[in-house]
């Protein structure tokens, strides 16, 4: 049956009539909800200026908590609130206890932020082994035949950005504990989208910036670190926000915060908080269970047309636990950048990616806009 639009929907999502938007893997609309608090938080700076701030303090700890609770971390100190997924990264790459002749595995599809900055490593004598997935049933065991005694870290997307494929987090995590492997994910293209669990995939890191799946603006991303990982981690950003006595400016001596603050050198992005933390709350209001399930049946659904269709070729994935938000195809007879352009001009926003064209609806997503997508895909 075909998920009911509620009525929270049209309000939270007035998108142009004209247009359907499937690009939340690329940059998503702001919920209603969040558009008005980042406007209502410009509307008091300009009129009351910081005279709020202890309110805004709030708003930021209270996203730290939605954070947590949307990934299951243990605690909302295990989060800290950073620009982007590549700062997230490079914390890692620049913090991490690296011997020379050590090596991180990862995957031959990953999007540049989550290769460059292990690559970047190789001056340090750190080797980047990305296994090749794309002709494989058994992408896991790709990564692991990689592995050997000198890998510190495993560094992965959750789901592929350019084919949408979903890797089983919780057989990696299983994997990379029994041998005392860094567990690195990059889940900017499933948290919000599909259900996040960091203690069931016993993750060491998951960042991702909000602006995908998460329904936030850029630049704020949740970056999630367990407390023994923390440890082991030289620091590469200091200032006076990321100590323990954050607040008292007249004291001399400092130490590092527990907390994943620690990784929050200085002032926090309060635009970018206020706007998140609205997106967060309706994601959580909706309910994962909900919000995943309405965006893999339409996956389910734009797969099975595709496949169905003489002119479209679907190129993600067609096993059911392999599916992800993303879903992504070609027209046989049609180059993929001609019929992106066409689609773009008939008010489609897609993306081109993976040798096609990549739909991301999200759970709001009405089917007639997946199946006049579709068709426009078929006839322009
Ligand atoms: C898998 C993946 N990682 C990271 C990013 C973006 O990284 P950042 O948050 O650093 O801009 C993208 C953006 O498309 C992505 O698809």
């Amino acid at each position: 049956m075909a998920p009911m639009c509620t009525p929270a929907d049209d309000v939270e999502f007035p998108l142009l009539p004209s247009l359907i938007h499937l690009n939340h893997a690329g940059v998503s609309p702001w919920p209603r909800r969040s558009a008005d608090a980042v406007c209502a938080f410009a509307r008091e700076n300009q009129q009351q200026g910081s005279l709020a701030y202890p309110k805004w303090l709030r708003i930021e700890s209270e996203l730290r908590e939605l954070a947590a609770l949307l990934i299951n971390a243990p605690h909302a100190d295990d989060i800290a609130l950073l620009k982007n997924t590549s700062e997230g990264l490079s914390f890692i790459a620049y913090g991490f206890p690296w011997q020379q002749g050590d090596n991180i595995v990862s995957v031959d599809q990953e999007f540049p932020s989550n290769r460059i900055v292990w690559e970047s490593l190789a001056t340090e004598g750190v080797e980047l082994r990305c296994a090749a997935i794309g002709m494989t049933d058994d992408p896991e065991q790709a990564l692991f035949d990689l592995v050997d005694e000198r890998t510190r870290l495993l560094a992965v997307s959750s789901v592929q950005y350019a084919s949408g494929l979903r890797l089983d987090l919780a057989r990696i995590g299983n994997f990379c504990r029994c041998r005392g492997i860094v567990l690195c994910v990059d889940a900017i293209q499933s948290i919000g989208a599909l259900r996040t669990d960091v203690q069931a995939i016993q993750a060491d890191v998951v960042v991702a910036d909000g602006h995908k799946w998460m329904l936030g603006p850029e630049g704020v991303a949740i970056f999630y670190t367990t407390p023994a990982l923390r440890e082991r981690l030289r620091l590469t950003q200091y200032g006076w926000h990321m100590v323990e006595h954050s607040g008292d400016f007249e004291r001399r001596d400092w130490t590092v915060a527990r907390s994943a603050r620690r990784f929050e050198c200085g002032s926090p992005n309060m635009l970018g908080i206020h706007g998140l933390h609205a997106s967060l709350g309706l994601l959580l209001e909706v309910g994962m269970d909900e919000v995943e399930h309405r965006i893999l049946d339409n996956t389910a659904f734009m797969s099975a047309l595709i496949h169905e269709s003489e002119e479209l070729e679907l190129l993600s994935a067609h096993a059911a636990s392999r599916q992800s938000g993303i879903v992504v195809f070609r027209r046989r007879d049609r180059d993929s950048a001609v019929l992106h352009e066409a689609l773009r001009l008939h008010g489609v926003q897609c993306a081109l990616r993976g040798g096609g064209i990549r739909y991301s609806p999200h759970y709001y997503t009405e089917r007639p806009q997946l199946s006049r997508a579709l068709q426009l895909a078929r006839e322009l």
